[in-house]
């Protein structure tokens, strides 16, 4: 079994850095390379039936040879091989890293030094450590090539692009979504075009409360130029937008038209300032002026 794994474990390990080799190096975008480019992944495939079949003839050919050693050659290969393995054992493998020299054997290498009792020994760096140490260094020059050399993108680089394309991206969207009225931005709009369709909306939804020329009934009085509830485009788009006062049946809205809609009727409401209603009801609220 160990024999098995330790025989067909390289190939997936070689497809494994085909793979996110062809994946840095190509651009494909948020999407995996062999997505975005499908004969990828006929070229992976036709690499792997290559690895196996690879492996498959280097395992005859040992096959064959072993089965041309003498009995005697056979057995010394059988334990060469057996110490060969014996290399993959982990505390063998964390000795290696370590190189620290056993206990028993500090004394070797002892220094001369003594402090008082406290004696120093001169150990070797430990592997695992140097060749770490080693790769910073390496890892240093790309880096310092990269950034200062090439002038590659530092944070402060990445960011402002980042917020340039987001500055971009918001623009775009409100290109494609005029529905960003608010009362604090909406603006009275005169185009003939959008008080018919402010007209329009008004007939469908409030005529019932305010009249058909909204002079008034349960509701008040739109063509005065006195309100209850503040006159003005951004008030009386707020009002629309957010209801009247509790209990007393204008309701809120913004629920049933988008802002665009209630900037429309609220425009058509104040075109109506002056126009004479067949029964207009009484005055209510405050005189307003801008
Ligand atoms: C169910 C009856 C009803 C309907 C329908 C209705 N309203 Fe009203 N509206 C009222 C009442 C009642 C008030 C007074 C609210 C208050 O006193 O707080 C009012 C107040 C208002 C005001 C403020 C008037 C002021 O003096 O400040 C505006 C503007 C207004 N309505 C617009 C509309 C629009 C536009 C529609 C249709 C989309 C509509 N209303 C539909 C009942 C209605």
């Amino acid at each position: 079994m160990k024999n098995l794994i330790s025989g067909w474990v390289w190939i997936p390990a070689v497809f494994l850095i085909l793979v996110g080799t062809t994946e840095y190096f190509i651009d494909s975008g948020d999407n995996f390379a062999f997505i975005e480019y499908p004969i990828l992944q006929l070229v992976l495939l036709v690499c792997l039936l290559f690895l196996i079949a690879l492996n498959i003839v280097l395992a005859s050919i040992k096959n064959i040879m072993f089965q041309s050693l003498s009995e005697e050659a056979k057995e010394k290969y059988l334990a060469a091989r057996e110490e060969r393995l014996k290399k993959f054992d982990w505390k063998v493998i964390l000795r290696k890293v370590n190189d620290a020299k056993p206990i028993s054997e500090e004394r070797d290498i002892e220094l001369d030094h003594n402090y008082d009792g406290i004696k120093e020994l001169d150990n070797k760096l430990p592997p695992w450590w140097l060749y770490s140490f080693y790769a910073t260094i390496v890892f240093a020059a790309g880096y310092m090539f990269y950034f200062h050399i090439l002038d590659g993108d530092n944070q402060a680089m990445e960011y402002e692009k980042e917020m340039i394309a987001a500055q971009l991206a918001v623009e775009e969207y409100k290109k494609n979504a005029p529905d960003l009225v608010d009362a604090e931005n909406v603006t009275l709009l005169t185009e003939a075009e959008d008080l018919q369709k402010g007209a329009a909306i008004f007939q469908n939804n409030c005529i019932a409360c305010h009249a058909a020329d909204a002079g008034g009934g349960i509701g008040p009085n739109l063509t005065d130029n006195y309100w209850i509830l503040g006159g003005g485009i951004k008030n009386v788009f707020h009002t629309v937008s957010e209801g009247g006062r509790a209990g007393k049946g204008m309701i809120a809205w913004k629920s049933t038209l988008k802002p665009t809609e209630i900037q429309q009727v609220s425009s058509y409401i104040i075109s109506l300032e002056g126009s004479e209603p067949a029964n207009p009801k009484e005055a209510e609220g405050d005189l307003w002026t801008e």
